[in-house]
């Protein structure tokens, strides 16, 4: 069912332990992480104001400072850079601070991604809106957020990103039973299970972190119990909201994704990014490809080295 009630507000929960970083996450999020020179969150605000988002709502944990410093104007540090005339490094220090319309809140306890997108219950109120994961970006040549929009305007609802990975792969994540559509990237999901142990998952499309959820999400979650890992799982919610299509606020559907993600929560998935960025870049590539392509040289894969 149609539901053009336009979506204005993105929540970006990002108050996760981020054990898998430590010990730098022990006093920074890793949503903070540098990719490059700037922070990996800041990629994600920026894409939730491309695709005409600028209400934006993080979920902050402990160290919730820095991000909300980061996304905050700097007065002393622009005025040094404002009487040494660095104009480059003084735009670049402003940018994150006139993105958005940032609201903070705070989750508490890391209860689980369930309990802090249900965090933002008040400040969404009765709309739909975005969520998007503090830790994992998608390239902004490949739009994902656009897509989603336009297809819970069509058919109402909530709307998951999917992306196919390897079947030895799926168990790690969220795995989606899909049903076709009409329209190729398009599937209605007709169940969804969190980490499926090897081989019971019902396809190799996971679940990754981008939505877009009809308000009813709320009312769910709280009722939902903890799940998997002791923690509230927004995908138990979600699949809760799959088994009631044709109710108020029920539904899901999925978008396939086929374009460039970075999971930074992940270790190797960083590294990848940050060198993939850099390779990328007019300042650093020239320097940073050609000491790449020694290094590759002089360092085989240590279970191809004699
Ligand atoms: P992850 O499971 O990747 O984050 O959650 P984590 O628990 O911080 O990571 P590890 O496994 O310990 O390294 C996905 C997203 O949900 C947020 C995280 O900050 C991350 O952006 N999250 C997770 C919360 O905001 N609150 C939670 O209670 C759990």
């Amino acid at each position: 069912m149609a539901d053009t009630a336009p979506v204005l507000k993105a929540v970006v929960p990002a108050a996760g332990l981020g054990t898998r970083f430590l010990p730098a996450t022990k006093a920074t999020p890793k949503e903070m992480l540098p990719i490059v020179d700037k922070p990996a969150i800041q990629y994600v605000v920026e894409e939730a104001v491309d695709a005409g988002l600028t209400d934006v709502l993080m979920i902050t944990g402990r160290n919730k400072r820095s991000i909300e410093d980061h996304f905050d104007r700097a007065y002393e540090l622009e005025e040094a850079l404002e009487a040494k005339g660095d104009d480059d490094r003084l735009a670049s220090v402003r940018e994150s601070a006139d993105l958005a319309i940032m609201h903070y809140v705070r989750q508490g306890e890391p209860k689980g991604l369930g309990h802090a997108v249900f965090c933002a219950r008040q400040h969404v109120g009765n709309e739909p809106f975005a969520i998007l994961l503090g830790d994992d970006m998608i390239d902004a040549r490949d739009p994902l957020l656009r897509r989603m929009i336009e297809v819970r305007q069509r058919h109402g609802g909530s709307v998951v990103a999917l992306m196919e990975v390897e079947p030895d792969q799926v168990s790690a994540y969220g795995s989606a039973a899909i049903e076709a559509t009409d329209e190729d990237d398009v599937v209605r999901i007709t169940d969804l299970v969190e980490k499926p142990p090897e081989g019971e998952a019902p396809s190799n499309w996971i679940i990754i972190g981008r939505y877009v959820c009809d308000p009813e999400v709320f009312n769910v979650l709280e009722n939902t119990p903890p799940g998997r890992g002791g923690e509230i799982q927004l995908t138990d919610a979600l699949r809760t909201l799959a088994d009631m299509p044709s109710e108020k606020g029920g539904g899901v559907y999925g978008v396939k994704f086929r374009g460039r993600r970075y999971d930074t929560g992940n270790k190797l998935e960083y590294l990848r990014t940050v060198v993939q960025f850099a390779s990328e870049r007019d300042d650093l590539a020239e320097d940073f490809l050609a000491w790449l392509h020694d290094f590759v040289r002089d360092h085989p894969v240590p279970s191809a080295r004699p």
